[in-house]
């Protein structure tokens, strides 16, 4: 039978995501020593796993490419694909929030720029609050866009407030909660359904 290709990320969820699937009974040693290889194969064969980007991973399971993946709320609402979200993992815990300068707090109604990786969510957030903004993209380090004058706030993670205080910023506005989720490829649901149920539920037990 044909293995399970599991697509886990390479940034901040992947400790978490690793620790989950060994607990649920797969051998995930060889991602200890994993130096600069992206493809996998763990207990003989059964699994693949992939490691990619976080942003990637709903493309990749929308395509099919890997049948289940761990990926961040955060992601799955920015990139909104067609894929089964089957389970909350609990971990990963943190918030989607707006952020800028302290005095920023006085007039925060006026028309803001909004520096953020999750154009999408920061769109539909101002939105439904009926406020005008300007979005700009960026990549990362998204907090120096207020230091920096680019913007007035930004829309990101926070997850200690660690970054955040580090460069001045405080937490204005609170989005949602956000933690790590299992997605599943729709029609791998059906031909794999099986083994995928399988490992839903090893999974199921172990989350906290
Ligand atoms: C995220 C986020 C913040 C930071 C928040 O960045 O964009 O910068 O983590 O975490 P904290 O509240 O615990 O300080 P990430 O580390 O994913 O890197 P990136 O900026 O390259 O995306």
């Amino acid at each position: 039978m044909e293995g399970i290709k599991i697509g886990l990320t390479k940034g901040r969820l992947a400790e978490g995501a690793i620790e989950l699937l060994t607990k649920a009974g797969i051998d995930c040693s060889p991602l200890e020593e994993k130096g600069r290889r992206l493809v996998f194969d763990l207990d003989n064969g059964r699994f693949q796993v992939i490691l990619l980007k976080a942003a990637d991973v709903p493309t990749y399971v929308e395509h099919g490419v890997v049948d289940i993946g761990i990926v961040g709320k955060d992601v799955l609402l920015e990139e909104e694909k067609q894929l089964y979200e089957v389970l909350d993992l609990k971990f990963g815990k943190c918030k989607l929030a707006v952020a800028g300068k302290t005095h920023l707090q006085e007039n925060f109604n006026k028309h803001l720029r909004v520096a953020t990786k999750y154009p999408n969510i920061a769109k539909g957030y101002f939105a439904s609050k009926g406020q005008s903004v300007e979005i700009i993209k960026q990549e990362g380090s998204v907090e120096l866009a207020p230091l920096m004058g680019l913007t007035d706030v930004i829309v990101d993670i926070v997850e200690t407030g660690k970054t955040l205080r580090a460069n001045g910023l405080v937490v204005l506005e609170e989005i949602t909660d956000i933690t790590a989720r299992l997605v599943v490829n729709r029609v791998s649901y059906k031909t794999k359904n099986e083994g995928l149920l399988k490992l839903i539920s090893a999974i199921e037990k172990v989350a906290i």
